[in-house]
């Protein structure tokens, strides 16, 4: 009777947690305590040298586990006790690692999340409501740039301005044209699609992927032309993480004048900022493509006062010297008034600290971009995107900045202009839809970094806003569909995927129709059980509803 005790209290016990919980949750509940020694075990019987990757392993015991996860969850608003965390972390330094870490992520019953620098809006490549394995590729950075060949060999876990840094080691006349902050991983940001300051020169970065090591979910490790041209098509633009594990891409450096210039301008609503924005839409798409100018807008108030107004903040990078940029200036938008003393020529790997916006500055080091712990994390935020294919008339913009007024001073917008080499691509040449007649991709926003977190009244109510700026832009923006970038992840878009129709809600948002159907045919035929996934995954449908 007394012997009987203990597992009669355990069995009162399950029943209770099985009034509580679903029979789903608790399951997986027990699964993960009793699973992760086994996935450890697993890991140890299947390397050549158990000691080795048991060093690379991390599980909550571990004390390093949680810098470990932190270190690269780019958004700060998503480093709260809530998060759910990962039952396992790994982070190999070889590609047969990576094999056995798919292995016994399968053989374990386990999800996988991919990280490689971490910078996912949604922090989907660090969090996940199910028992996850975390396959951190951050010791995965390897760079080998071939400069006679114009080609670069990068590891999915670098980060852009490692790759930035390499190149500008060997030449200053060759550079990769990738995204703005030096700490996003090539990983993630070349499998969206990827724009950036030579976006007009040279298209996206997906554009100037030439080829990629990439592991199946069968364990085996693919080059473009053992993959296949479809497959090779998918993962440039259409989310990797659908498919499988990016291991490395061969990338096509670009052509670069070894002196470019920058510049800044800020302007207000009382120096004519409506007028001058007004005309930036008609000039900055067409201009000539050597010369790209994003702008950054935000509310501020007046000096001491109650009285609002809007800050517009320019930033130019041109591909030539000062005195090419002046004329060019003078002749197609002088009201900027672009001057020499506000301009700096220094070498395209300066531009990237200067543009970075990380607060650096030309005299900064470069070194700091190979050194992603000298650079300041400064993100927690929401952001959307959209895309603007007509110029917003005076009248819209002047809504526009009283809607801005109604909140706190904590919003930004930015217009990142296109035009110039992205009118020559058609739609469908890699999944990244948003190409000729976009005037410019629009992102708007809320900073929460001053708050303890997401879940504060103030912090609620910029959410609140930014949703509701988000409506109250329809009218301005791309439709049919209302476009958006998959590397802007927006879980409000939707993450029905049982059907098409469900699916289509974001999915034709992030690729257009012929492309999203594209990946889901080339998903069904890779990955057709769906081990890769998350919430706005490429979905697999049940064969009943394949027929589309
Ligand atoms: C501060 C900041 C600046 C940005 N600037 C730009 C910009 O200038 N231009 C631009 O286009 N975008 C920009 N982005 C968006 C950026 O491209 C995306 O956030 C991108 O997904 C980040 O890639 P990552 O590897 O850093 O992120 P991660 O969070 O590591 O990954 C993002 C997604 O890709 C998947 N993934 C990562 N590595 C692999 C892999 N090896 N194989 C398969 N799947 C993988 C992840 O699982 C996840 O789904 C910026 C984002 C931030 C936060
Ligand atoms: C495993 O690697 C460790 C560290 O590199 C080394 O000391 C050890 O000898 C290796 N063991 C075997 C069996 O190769
Ligand atoms: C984490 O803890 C596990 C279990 O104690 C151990 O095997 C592993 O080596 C630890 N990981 C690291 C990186 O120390
Ligand atoms: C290009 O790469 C090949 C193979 O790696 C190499 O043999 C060749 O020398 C390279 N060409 C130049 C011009 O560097
Ligand atoms: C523009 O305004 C921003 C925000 O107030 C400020 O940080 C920056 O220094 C200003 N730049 C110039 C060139 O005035
Ligand atoms: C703003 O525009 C008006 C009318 O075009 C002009 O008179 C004025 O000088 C401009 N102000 C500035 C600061 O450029
Ligand atoms: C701003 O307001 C503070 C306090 O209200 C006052 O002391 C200060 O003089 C004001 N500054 C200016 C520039 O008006
Ligand atoms: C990287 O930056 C940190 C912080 O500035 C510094 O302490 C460290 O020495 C740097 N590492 C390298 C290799 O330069």
């Amino acid at each position: 009777m007394r012997k009987s005790q203990p597992s009669c209290f355990v069995f009162i016990l399950v029943l209770t947690l099985c009034f509580f919980y679903s029979r789903g949750a608790l399951s997986s509940i027990l699964d993960d305590t009793a699973s992760s020694e086994d996935f450890i075990g697993c890991l140890q019987s299947n390397s050549n040298n158990g000691t080795v990757i048991s060093q690379l392993v991390y599980t909550p015991d571990n004390s390093s586990f949680q810098s470990i996860w932190e270190a690269r969850v780019n958004n700060l608003r998503f480093i709260k006790p809530s998060t759910p965390r990962p039952s396992v972390i790994v982070t190999p330094a070889d590609e047969t690692q990576i094999q056995t870490v798919l292995y016994c992520t399968k053989k374990h019953r386990y999800e996988i999340r991919i990280r490689s620098g971490g910078h996912d809006f949604e922090a989907l490549s660090s969090s996940a409501a199910v028992p996850f394995v975390m396959l951190d590729l951050v010791n995965m950075k390897s760079i080998d740039v071939d400069v006679g060949n114009r080609t670069a060999w990068v590891q999915a876990g670098a980060l852009l301005g490692e790759v930035y840094y390499s190149i500008s080691q060997k030449t200053n006349a060759l550079y990769f044209p990738a995204g703005i902050c030096p700490t996003v991983g090539v990983g993630g940001y070349l499998s969206g699609g990827g724009y950036g300051n030579l976006v007009r020169k040279y298209g996206t970065a997906a554009d100037n992927v030439v080829d990629a090591r990439f592991l199946d979910v069968n364990g085996n490790i693919l080059d473009r032309k053992s993959m296949g041209e479809d497959l090779f098509w998918a993962l440039r633009g259409g989310g990797a993480s659908s498919f499988g594990i990016v291991l490395a891409w061969k990338l096509q450096l670009v052509p670069v004048p070894e002196i470019v210039t920058v510049f800044r301008v800020n302007i207000t609503l009382e120096e004519n900022a409506t007028d001058i924005l007004y005309k930036y839409q008609y000039v900055a798409p067409n201009i000539h493509p050597d010369l790209l100018i994003r702008v950054q807008i935000s509310s501020e108030n007046i000096g001491n006062t109650s009285k609002k107004t809007v800050r517009m903040s320019f930033e130019g990078l041109y591909l030539g010297k000062i005195e090419a940029l002046l004329p060019l200036m003078d002749k197609s938008f002088p009201e900027l008034k672009v001057r020499r003393e506000i301009c700096e020529e220094m070498t395209m790997v300066q531009s990237s600290l200067v543009l970075g916006d990380q607060g650096l500055t030309s005299s900064t080091p470069t070194e700091v971009l190979a050194n992603q712990s000298a650079i300041a994390r400064l993100w927690n935020y929401k952001h959307k995107s959209d895309y603007v294919r007509t110029p917003i008339p005076k009248s819209g913009l002047r809504k526009i900045w009283r809607k801005l007024f109604e909140n706190d001073g904590s919003e930004i917008m930015i217009m990142y202009p296109f035009g110039g080499k992205m009118e020559e691509y058609s739609d469908t040449v890699i999944p990244y839809p948003h190409r000729a007649g976009v005037l410019y991709q629009l992102l708007k926003g809320v900073n929460l970094g001053d708050q303890t977190s997401d879940t504060t009244t103030v912090s609620l109510r910029r959410i609140d806003w930014v949703r509701g700026f988000d409506k109250f832009l329809e009218p301005y923006v791309s439709k049919n569909p209302r476009e958006a970038y998959v590397n802007y992840i927006d879980l409000d878009l939707g993450v029905g995927s049982d059907t098409y129709e469900e699916a289509s809600v974001w999915g034709e948002r992030y690729w257009k129709r012929d492309n999203f159907k594209k990946l889901i045919r080339i998903k069904a035929k890779v990955d057709p059980e769906n081990f890769f996934r998350h919430p706005q995954s490429i979905p697999v449908f049940s064969t009943s509803r394949s027929s589309f």
